[in-house]
């Protein structure tokens, strides 16, 4: 094990939550076959010798084990939350004092304590970062630009992040190449689909306990990580309505069997109300002004800023309280509106986010992302990259394997068939 700089720079909430956290992160382990056999390659072969990376990302069992990976490859590691709630504190102790890997993480924290980690994070001087939404990534460009021709390369998590670089190198203000991870098939169909809608239901269920069935639920944005949700919860006999802006996504939802509606038509209908959509702002004063009571509000996108929560403040006028466990009532007059883990992603805030079977393709997208910017970080610009498709072929093909799923390769006959332009009727 490479000790790094753990043993003496870490900001943590508990140490003693460690043995927990151990037990935890290899529960994990046994659902990430892919990673596992990726960890032990890179502990033979050592591919990232000599490299700092700098992560932030979800401090959860999934990524304790991408960190492990990275440090078997060699690297120098130090991790940060990319949210303020979705740190596990066990899982935090843990990887300082058992696995030496230097944490700045507390579950809770406010937005200074934030950015104070995320500066830790960048007082390493990493060669490489591994980002879940490009805070890192702009702290670094905005506040120490100096440090940015230190950095070979980067990773990106998830889709919100991927917009933020895209705008930078379009600004032509990035300042090194960025493996764009959510990019990969072997990620976004399955962890924003699958794993998001799984653990959102997730997180809403653990935090309310209510009965889905029955209920009315208006899920915003039909993208990958919507198209999860609303799967999901019609699984569960929800009745649910699409919010969207894309006409082809309201389309291809209106055909998957669900209803579309505008969010003024949803806000009087619906009995909870779900946001994936990476915007801002989707439901806000008018359409507080019209739910029911006991209407049940989440959201499962990046940032806290999907649903306006300043008017929901204004509008309940100190009138909040906390009813259960990670969720807070707004008293608007006689009317109360619920509002799930402060409005942060629900299934990281409430729940324990994606199962670990589906962030082991996430990840080894990304410890085998991480390999491939480290060897060719001199042949790419300053833009945003998709992962090679030979990389995401291999981590399905892997997938398969450990599924212990076979699949059938072309004859020689049929290959020739699909490349040729000469066969007809
Ligand atoms: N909670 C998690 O663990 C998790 C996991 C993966 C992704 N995410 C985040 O979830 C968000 C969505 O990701 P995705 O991969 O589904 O993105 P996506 O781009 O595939 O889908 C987003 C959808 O939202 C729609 N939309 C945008 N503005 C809207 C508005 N005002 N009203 C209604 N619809 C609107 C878009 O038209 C699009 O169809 C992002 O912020 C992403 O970073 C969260």
């Amino acid at each position: 094990m490479t000790v790094t700089r753990a043993a003496t720079e870490y900001d943590v909430t508990n140490l003693e939550l460690a043995a927990e956290g151990v037990r935890r992160i290899e529960w994990a382990e046994h659902e990430m076959p892919v990673l596992r056999i990726i960890r032990d390659r890179f502990a033979r072969e050592q591919p990232l010798k000599g490299v700092r990376v700098g992560a932030c990302l979800h401090v959860t069992t999934e990524t304790a084990n991408l960190m492990r990976t990275l440090q078997a490859g060699g690297a120098d590691v130090v991790l940060a939350a990319s949210n303020p709630l979705s740190t596990q504190d066990d899982v935090a102790a843990a990887l300082v004092t058992e696995y030496g890997i230097a944490v700045h993480a507390r579950r809770g924290e406010d937005r200074d304590t934030y950015y104070r980690h995320l500066n830790s994070v960048a007082d390493t001087h990493p060669s490489l970062t591994m980002d879940d939404g490009c805070d890192l990534v702009s702290l670094l460009h905005q506040d120490r630009a100096e440090q940015v021709k230190e950095v070979l390369a980067g990773t990106e998590e998830t889709t919100t992040g991927v917009i933020r670089l895209r705008a930078m190198a379009a600004d032509d203000a990035l300042g090194y190449p960025v493996i764009a991870v959510n990019e990969a098939q072997t990620k976004h169909l399955f962890d924003n689909r699958y794993g998001t809608g799984q653990s959102t239901l997730d997180g809403i269920l653990r935090a309310t306990n209510l009965l889905i069935a029955g209920r009315n639920i208006a899920v915003a944005g039909y993208g990958w990580v919507g198209k999860g949700i609303c799967a999901r919860m019609k699984g569960h006999g929800g009745h649910v309505a699409v919010v969207e802006v894309d006409p082809i996504r309201a389309l291809e939802a209106l055909m998957d069997g669900f209803e579309v509606k505008t969010a003024g038509e949803a806000a009087s209908w619906a009995d909870l109300f779900v946001t994936a959509t990476g915007n801002v702002n989707v439901f806000r004063r008018e359409h507080f002004a019209a739910m029911k009571d006991g209407a049940i509000m989440a959201n499962s996108g990046h940032f806290d800023a999907e649903l306006d929560l300043k008017a929901l403040r204004e509008m309940a006028e100190g009138h909040v309280r906390d009813v259960r466990e990670n969720v807070q009532e707004f008293d608007l007059g006689g009317k109360r509106l619920r509002l799930i883990a402060e409005g942060r992603l629900v299934n990281l805030g409430a729940a324990e986010g994606h199962p670990a079977a589906v962030m082991d393709m996430s990840f080894a997208n990304q410890a085998l992302a991480a390999e491939y910017a480290v060897q060719h970080h001199t042949e790419l610009e300053h833009r945003v990259y998709g992962v090679p498709p030979a990389i995401d072929a291999e981590v399905a093909r892997l997938k398969l394997a450990a599924f212990g799923i076979n699949l059938d390769a072309l004859t020689p006959e049929q290959a020739e068939y699909v490349a040729s332009w000469k066969h007809g009727t």
